[in-house]
């Protein structure tokens, strides 16, 4: 089967050359505040959960990273990421297609998180049939689409990354007013995290937050 073509455009960022397809999650203010945040611990192994374009988990492969795991469930993000890998040279990097944490195998020194995370009513109907992909595809909404309340992926991942995290591992994610960030700090509060807000950016309608969570040695 012949792959249909994709629109692309090409920006740099942090010393990277990248590559974005039309369709795949325009890097944006929450990105840019979890890179300017971006600390790597030298032969981290790290996880991009949510990965778009790549950029994020590239950035940590770039800064030392040991290996690096680029996770998105949207193929066109994966296709964009791993050109984006190939054209750094950065072999330390891999894809994978998971549907959150289901194909991800191994625990992770750092894990990056900047999910679909706006609420959003009704998303179903947000489909549109896509004559160049000749298929249904949802109108760009995928990224951001966090359900009613913003954190239907937020509340799975906090269920699901704890057998992930290596002892002493970090969480490095974003939060917004939109969907309750304090809820999330809570929730991480209670299952042993040591968490900080890295940094904020407020808009008229939202605050984002860039949320470290570090889990202690012994755990
Ligand atoms: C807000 S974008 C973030 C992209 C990139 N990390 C960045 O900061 O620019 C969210 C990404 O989550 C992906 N995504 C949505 N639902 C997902 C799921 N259930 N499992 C894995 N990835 C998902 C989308 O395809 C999209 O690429």
């Amino acid at each position: 089967m012949t792959r249909p073509p994709v629109e692309r455009r090409e920006f740099d960022y942090g010393g990277l050359r990248l590559v974005l397809y039309d369709g795949v999650y325009v890097p944006s203010d929450d990105t840019m505040l979890l890179a300017e945040t971006l600390r790597v611990p030298p032969g981290a192994r790290v996880l991009d959960m949510c990965t778009g374009s790549g950029l994020l988990g590239l950035l940590a492969a770039r800064r030392g990273a040991r290996r690096v795991v680029l996770a998105d469930d949207d193929p066109l993000a994966l296709r964009c990421a791993s050109e984006n890998a190939e054209r750094n040279g950065l072999k330390n990097a891999e894809v994978v297609r998971s549907d959150l944490f289901q194909k991800v195998q191994g625990r992770f020194d750092l894990i990056l998180f900047n999910p679909p995370y706006l609420p959003q009513e009704n998303s179903e109907d947000l489909y549109l049939y896509d004559e160049k992909f000749e298929k249904w595809r949802n109108i760009g909404i995928h990224a951001w689409d966090g359900g009613p309340d913003g954190r239907r992926l937020i509340d799975r991942f906090l269920r699901e990354y704890p057998p992930h995290l290596a002892p002493g591992g970090r969480i490095h994610m974003i939060g917004s007013s939109l969907s309750d960030y304090e809820k999330t700090r809570r929730i991480l509060k209670a299952q042993g995290m040591e968490v900080k807000i890295l940094g904020r950016q407020r808009f008229f309608f939202e605050e984002i937050v860039a949320m470290g969570a570090r889990r202690g040695r012994g755990r």
